[in-house]
């Protein structure tokens, strides 16, 4: 299976072959697209590493010891950015969070400008959130050979950490992928969550993947997705239930953007269309959450909801990512 979405969308056929080094290891993270179920087995493996019991400290190394990270975050953000700074520090790196509102980008200094600024300072890898399609792999194409960038967030393209967690959470409670439904509920026209979610899904050979959104919201393009535009056939008998926001900000006609009650009458999450999923169902959702719009807060809060655990796991395979970037490097 493939998706074919993003091709059509970044532009950016290239990005899965410029994130990789001349031995066909991580130089960079832009994607999921192009990586395959060892390669990803591979983060989600290394990520468990640094899982450890609540209550217990954070495992810390010295695998970044001696290297700046910079996030540099032109969109907002807290799960994202916080998880990658911490997972930076927890390996020993010296961490540079660029505050975009006061930096020279509100004097016009493009974002390349500005990477090769840092770049100049030592900065050894570059976490970056943008609105625009394509401005992590131009910056990858344009940095020296010892730099990373890492996508936190690419418009409505991808954001590939997110994907990586939410691979890690899934596989955490349900084991292997091939048997499993998927249900993504909600706005997947305008997610980049739903699109790196439905790739590495695809990677790791998902039994079932639907996409189920109103129809105004249904994405176009994808070969091996159900779309699916009716909730009740949407959540029956689904294993994973992953609930999206809609992304307001991504609408170019702003008149277009949903009623929040009468969305939530249609579309919301709530325990009643939850009995329509598997028994054993785990509730998933990228935050941030609008609770009474996608989601109840009682099934946000409930027993199936996985949601604070994919926070957890998102530091976890951050780490991951960094420490194999890291690796990479030194042996190049
Ligand atoms: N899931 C996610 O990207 O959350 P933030 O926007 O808070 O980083």
């Amino acid at each position: 299976m493939s998706v074919t979405r993003l091709f059509n969308d970044s532009g950016g056929g290239e990005q899965s072959d410029l994130q990789l080094d001349d031995r066909g290891r991580l130089r960079h993270l832009l994607t999921l697209r192009g990586l395959d179920r060892r390669q990803i087995t591979a983060v989600l493996d290394r990520a468990e590493a640094f899982l450890v019991p609540p209550g217990q400290r954070p495992v810390r190394s010295e695998a970044l010891s001696g290297m700046t990270v910079a996030n540099l975050f032109f969109e907002n953000s807290t799960r994202t950015r916080a998880s990658f700074e911490l997972a930076a520090r927890r390996l020993g790196a010296e961490v540079l969070n660029l505050d975009v509102n006061t930096s020279s980008t509100s004097k016009g200094e493009s974002i390349l400008d500005t990477v090769h600024t840092l770049q100049a300072m030592q900065v050894d890898m570059f976490v970056i959130r943008d609105r625009q399609p394509g401005t992590q792999a131009l910056v990858a194409s344009q940095v020296d050979a010892h730099v990373s960038v890492l996508n936190a967030g690419e418009s409505d393209v991808s954001h590939p950490s997110q994907g990586l967690l939410d691979l890690l959470t899934i596989r955490r409670h349900k084991g292997d992928f091939d048997k499993l439904t998927v249900a993504i509920i909600g706005d997947a026209a305008h997610s980049r969550v739903a699109m790196s979610a439905a790739e590495g899904l695809v990677a790791m050979g998902v039994g079932e993947l639907r996409l189920v959104a109103p129809r105004e919201l249904a994405p176009e393009g994808f070969a091996d997705a159900k779309i699916v535009t009716d909730i009740e056939a949407g959540l029956n008998g689904a294993d994973v239930v992953m609930a999206l926001r809609i992304q307001k900000e991504r609408f170019v006609d702003k008149a277009g953007i949903p009623d929040q009650a009468e969305y939530f009458k249609a579309w919301g999450l709530t325990p009643a269309r939850m009995k329509l999923a598997a028994k054993d169902a785990i509730v998933m959702h990228p935050g941030p959450m609008n609770r009474g719009v996608e989601i109840d807060s009682s099934v946000a809060d409930g027993r199936s909801s996985v949601i604070r655990e994919q926070v957890t796991n998102g530091v976890a395979v951050r780490a991951a990512i960094f420490e194999i970037l890291a690796e990479n490097r030194e042996s190049g």
